[in-house]
């Protein structure tokens, strides 16, 4: 949606309600320091929020839809963080070149509302990009709907799942236990579960 105030902002509804819950889980989980990749930003509205709220941080946004990318430059420019924050990146992911485009040690990759909206692959994808982005200690944290050994957590949830899975066949609310099973494999340890308003989660781990 865009904002109407005739510049590319666009505006994600859910983005408004969920980021103060998101940053106050954030504010636990990320380290005081450092480069932040934000894989999967959307609008950038949570970007720019984050990057206000953790002045200490350097929040790189990025996103693979070229229109989103021109929106996060755009709040970056609404909220006179260019000094601070750089542009997005435009980056899928899967990319095989994802550290070279990043640059520079990121200390924390954090991904909202991604999994459930893509494909698998881009689930398994992300847990082998920060496996390999983070150096050891580095945090990842993974926001969105999940269910639990194969169950759903609310009604709900599942005709969100049934909604998503008619949209796209390869997209579906992803099971945290099979999350938890894959980001083990990828060598990451369970740091913590945080349930969300709207039966949603964060799951933290360390590298
Ligand atoms: C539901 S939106 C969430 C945006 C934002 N994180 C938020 O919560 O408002 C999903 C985002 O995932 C991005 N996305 C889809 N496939 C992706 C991929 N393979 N790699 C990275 N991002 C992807 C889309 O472009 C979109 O911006």
């Amino acid at each position: 949606m865009t904002t109407g105030f005739g510049d590319e902002r666009l505006l994600f509804p859910a983005t408004e309600r969920n980021r103060v819950p998101i940053g106050d889980v954030l504010a636990d989980q990320l380290p005081s320091t450092g480069l932040i990749l934000e894989i999967a930003s959307g609008s950038g509205e949570h970007g720019v929020t984050f990057q206000k709220r953790f002045p200490d941080l350097i929040w790189q946004c990025s996103d693979p839809d070229p229109e989103h990318c021109r929106s996060i430059d755009a709040w970056i420019r609404h909220e006179q963080l260019t000094q601070t924050m750089p542009p997005a990146l435009q980056m899928d992911v899967r990319d095989a070149n994802l550290a070279k485009q990043l640059g520079a040690p990121a200390q924390a990759v954090v991904a909202i509302n991604l999994l459930h909206i893509s494909a698998w692959e881009c689930s398994v994808a992300l847990l082998a990009q920060a496996a390999t982005l983070l150096p050891s200690g580095g945090k990842l944290c993974i926001y969105g709907p999940f269910s639990v050994d194969g169950r759903h957590v609310s009604d709900s949830n599942r005709s969100f799942d049934a909604s998503l899975r008619q949209r796209d066949p390869t997209w579906g609310v992803r099971d945290q236990t099979v999350v938890l099973q894959e980001a083990g494999a990828a060598g990451f340890t369970l740091q913590d579960i945080t349930l969300m308003p709207a039966n949603n989660r964060m799951i933290s781990w360390v590298r």
